[in-house]
């Protein structure tokens, strides 16, 4: 007898993220495909999951596949298998994942990487469960729920002729948009506190006094392109770099390449970065860390006269009344950092 695995918890109570949580509780039965979309690191796989687990399916398998992670030629065999000798190379029969989801899930990341000849056997095995091996004649029946996800626009895809009209048809039985954390800003707070806990569990630490105030605004404010996955290490890093256990943790460190000593092919785009996210305080070190206080200054002005003269499309005057400096104090400036 099977029992339901201990599931990752979703965390969660903001009201898009609860009412996402409706709607995969209704659909989770239902023995259709379902589309699951959203920004990177925003919990698609952790809502395949609870779909595989809250649908009767739950002892059977759960199997995974990212179309991305593989070279097109070698979807179509990861899929569906093949026979002894299909190909060269092809020496054992392998089974290809639809077999090995029989009566379970089939979560298949980045669908929209598959060629139009593979969606049409896609398309073929969750309308008929029929499929053959590739390099075979045999046709084999398997009852799979697919569930599919991808960051691509796939009705733009359809009509571009690059994604078929029908198998999209088909997976759209219920799209299911995961929010990104910008849009659900209440759960930030809470998922900075269960993943802070976790880590300062980690670390042995007797208990996790919390933020401070201006480390929960930082994380408050800002927009987290990386979503829960960036959150989860935001908030790592800043319990594990944390010296004083017993204190609320007061530093965030959002970009873990930032540093003084960053080599420069990469810096003027960490500092840009950086900059954006303190205005006033561009590229600061942390507090504890050494500093070169000639070059660190040195690499704040010839950054702010980089964005200067950016944010100004290269009208020096412009850039120079942007900075309160004269027109002569500017190009000497500029001249210093060998910028003209
Ligand atoms: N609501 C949530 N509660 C707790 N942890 C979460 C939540 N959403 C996401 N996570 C965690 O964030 C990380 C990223 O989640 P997941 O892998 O499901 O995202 P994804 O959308 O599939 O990302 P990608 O687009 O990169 O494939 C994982 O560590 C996951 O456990
Ligand atoms: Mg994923």
């Amino acid at each position: 007898m099977s029992v339901i695995p201990d599931l990752p918890p979703l965390i969660g109570e903001s009201r898009p993220f609860q009412d996402l949580m409706e709607r995969v509780s209704r659909v989770a039965p239902l023995d259709r495909p379902v589309l699951v979309i959203g920004e990177r690191g925003s919990g698609k796989e952790l809502i395949g999951v609870r779909l595989h687990f809250q649908s009767v399916r739950w002892d059977g398998p759960f199997v995974q596949l990212n179309c991305a992670a593989l070279p097109e030629t070698l979807i179509e065999t990861e899929l569906f298998g093949h026979e002894a000798g299909a190909f060269t190379g092809a020496g054992k029969m392998r089974v290809g994942r639809f077999e090995m989801a029989d009566s379970g899930t089939l979560f298949l990341d980045e669908i929209a990487n598959a060629t139009l000849p593979v969606q049409e056997k896609v398309l073929r095995v969750i309308e008929y469960g029929a499929f053959e091996r590739v390099g075979g004649n045999k046709t084999l029946n398997v009852d799979v729920r697919l569930i599919g996800v991808t960051n691509v626009d796939l009705p733009a895809e359809a009509d571009a002729g690059r994604f078929r009209h029908d198998l999209l048809d088909r997976l759209a039985f219920d799209v299911l948009t995961v929010p990104p954390l910008r849009a659900r800003r209440d759960d930030i707070s809470l998922l900075a506190a269960y993943f802070a806990r976790a880590m300062a569990l980690e670390l042995g630490w007797e208990e996790f006094d919390g933020f401070s105030r201006a480390a929960s605004e930082a994380l408050m404010d800002y927009d987290w392109p990386g979503n829960v996955r960036e959150l989860k290490n935001v908030v790592e890093r800043a319990v594990y770099r944390h010296r004083a256990p017993g204190e609320p943790v007061d530093s965030i460190v959002f970009d873990p390449f930032a540093s003084p000593y960053r080599p420069t092919w990469t810096a003027s785009k960490a500092a840009q970065k950086q900059a954006s996210q303190e205005p006033g305080e561009p590229g600061e070190p942390a507090a504890n860390q050494p500093v070169d206080l000639r070059s660190t200054l040195g690499d704040v002005e010839r950054r702010l006269l980089e964005q200067a003269l950016a944010a100004n499309r290269h009208n020096q005057k412009a850039a120079a009344d942007h900075l309160s400096l004269s027109y002569h104090q500017f190009r000497n400036r500029l001249k210093k950092h060998a910028l003209i």
